[in-house]
Order: structure tokens, then C-alpha cells, then sequence
């Protein structure tokens, strides 16, 4: 795989700052993926591309006895490690591309935001599968397949018209974020909605997350996503049958 482009400095900490401020990801898919969360008593969560392991105090918060956040990226594990460690809590830097080579068992499977990275889908679901115990859940999201149809897909909300267009062809798509070059693919969302199904789960819930008026009111480019939507949630259980 080419260089993690989150592991380009310039670029970390542009991403870095944007994190801080309002975001799409703590008024939209954040929230979106809250309210798919299962019970997480006791339950043991594996964060696949967890960047700084936002999320990993969170997911204790709520009951679960172990969370290990996995990333490709150098400077998203060091900081995940210096700010967001602690009991309970483990990271590990590798690519999901190699999920082949880690072994364990998880009740939870979540990932925010990475899965548009990810080539080869249905290679990354089959490993998924295997670390997760019976009956446990995927919950992940990535941007929409509306947004990362387009080749000149900048996906990242500028200008006032969204460019829509390829969206039967799938594969590469090359996009501008922080002026670096960002490789991402796209999928149809029947792609998406077969890999899974053909990858030994049941599909639970989709979401796509629309903005309330308050989250508006707090960051108002959330009103373009009551034109298309952004992002794109999931919910799988592993079928055991
Ligand atoms: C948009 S960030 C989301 C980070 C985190 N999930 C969050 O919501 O705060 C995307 C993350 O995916 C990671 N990533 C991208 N491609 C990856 C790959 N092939 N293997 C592992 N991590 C990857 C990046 O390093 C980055 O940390």
C-alpha cells in the first residue's frame, strides 16, 4: 500500500485541527453511530482504523471490558497511544489490508470513517467475520456511496453544488483534502449491501444521518446534507447459523 497520507505532517495536523472545532463527525456520524451501538457490558471492542482513539474512553465508559484500536497510520497510533491510552486499552499499528494476521476474538467490530480507504471489501469483511465472535455485531460507517461516486470527487464540502455523476463505475477514485492527493473507492451502496450479506452477516440497520436543526444551528455547511447525504451507517450481525 502507498504511504498513509494521514502519516503526511502537514496534513495530520490539518486533520488534527479540524477534529477540534464543530465537525461532521461529532454532529452527523457520530451520533448517527451512537444510536446503532449495541449493549456493551463486558463486551470486547476491536476499532478498526481508529485514528487517535477518539472513542476509546467512550466505548469503556459504557461497559466494555477491552477495546484495541488498529491503524496503518504512524502518527494516529502515537497519538492515540500518548492521549487517549490507559487500562483496558490497547493499539496496534497495522493495515486492515493484513487483518489476515491478527487473531482474537471480539464481540464488537467498529470502524468510523475508513472503509471508502479499503480496496478490497470483501477481504476486509471475510477477516472481520473471523475475529468476531458468534453473534457479534459490525458497525461501521464510510462516506456515502453519492459522494464517493464522482472522479472529481473532492468529497470534502466546498463549493455550493455537489458534483454527482460515474456512479455505476466502480473503483479508484482520486480526491484533493488538505491539497494532498487522498485515494479512496467507491462502491455502489448494492455493492456495499451484497459484500456483506455474501460475507456471512446479517444486515440489521442502515442509516443515513440526517442533521437536526440544533446541529445546524452549531455548524451551518450541515445544511447540505438535507440535499444528499454524507454518510453511510451500517449495522451487521455475524451469522452463526
Ligand atoms: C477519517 S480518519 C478516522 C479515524 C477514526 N476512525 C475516527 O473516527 O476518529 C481515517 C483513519 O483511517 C486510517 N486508515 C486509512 N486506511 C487504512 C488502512 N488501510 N488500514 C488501517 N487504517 C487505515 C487512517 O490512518 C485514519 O486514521
Amino acid at each position: 500500500m502507498s504511504r498513509n497520507v494521514f502519516d503526511n505532517p502537514s496534513f495530520f495536523s490539518k486533520y488534527m485541527e479540524l477534529r477540534k472545532d464543530y465537525n461532521h463527525n461529532d454532529l452527523l456520524e457520530h451520533p448517527g453511530m451512537c444510536s446503532l451501538l449495541p449493549a456493551l457490558k463486558g463486551k470486547s471492542v476491536i476499532d478498526l482504523g481508529c485514528g487517535y482513539g477518539s472513542y476509546a474512553h467512550e466505548f469503556l465508559d459504557r461497559g466494555a471490558s477491552s477495546y484495541l484500536g488498529i491503524d496503518s497510520s504512524e502518527n494516529m497510533i502515537r497519538r492515540a497511544m500518548e492521549d487517549n491510552g490507559g487500562e483496558g486499552i490497547e493499539y496496534l499499528r497495522l493495515n486492515l489490508d493484513d487483518l489476515s494476521s491478527l487473531s482474537g476474538s471480539f464481540d464488537l467490530a467498529y470502524s468510523s470513517l475508513v472503509f471508502h480507504y479499503i480496496e478490497d471489501f470483501d477481504r476486509l469483511l471475510k477477516n472481520i467475520n473471523r475475529l468476531l465472535n458468534p453473534g457479534g455485531i459490525l458497525l461501521f460507517s464510510q462516506m456515502h456511496p453519492f459522494v464517493t461516486a464522482s472522479p472529481s470527487y473532492n468529497g470534502y464540502f466546498e463549493g455550493d453544488y455537489f458534483a454527482f455523476t460515474s456512479y455505476p463505475e466502480e473503483g479508484r477514485r482520486e480526491g484533493r483534502w488538505f491539497k494532498e492527493k487522498v485515494v479512496s473507492y467507491h462502491r455502489r451502496l448494492s455493492s456495499i449491501i451484497n459484500s456483506i450479506s455474501n460475507n456471512g452477516f446479517f444486515i440489521e440497520r442502515i442509516l443515513e444521518p440526517v442533521p437536526s436543526d440544533d446541529a445546524i444551528r452549531e455548524l451551518p455547511s450541515l445544511e447540505k446534507d438535507l440535499v444528499r447525504p454524507t454518510f453511510l451507517i451500517v449495522r451487521a450481525r455475524k451469522d452463526y447459523s
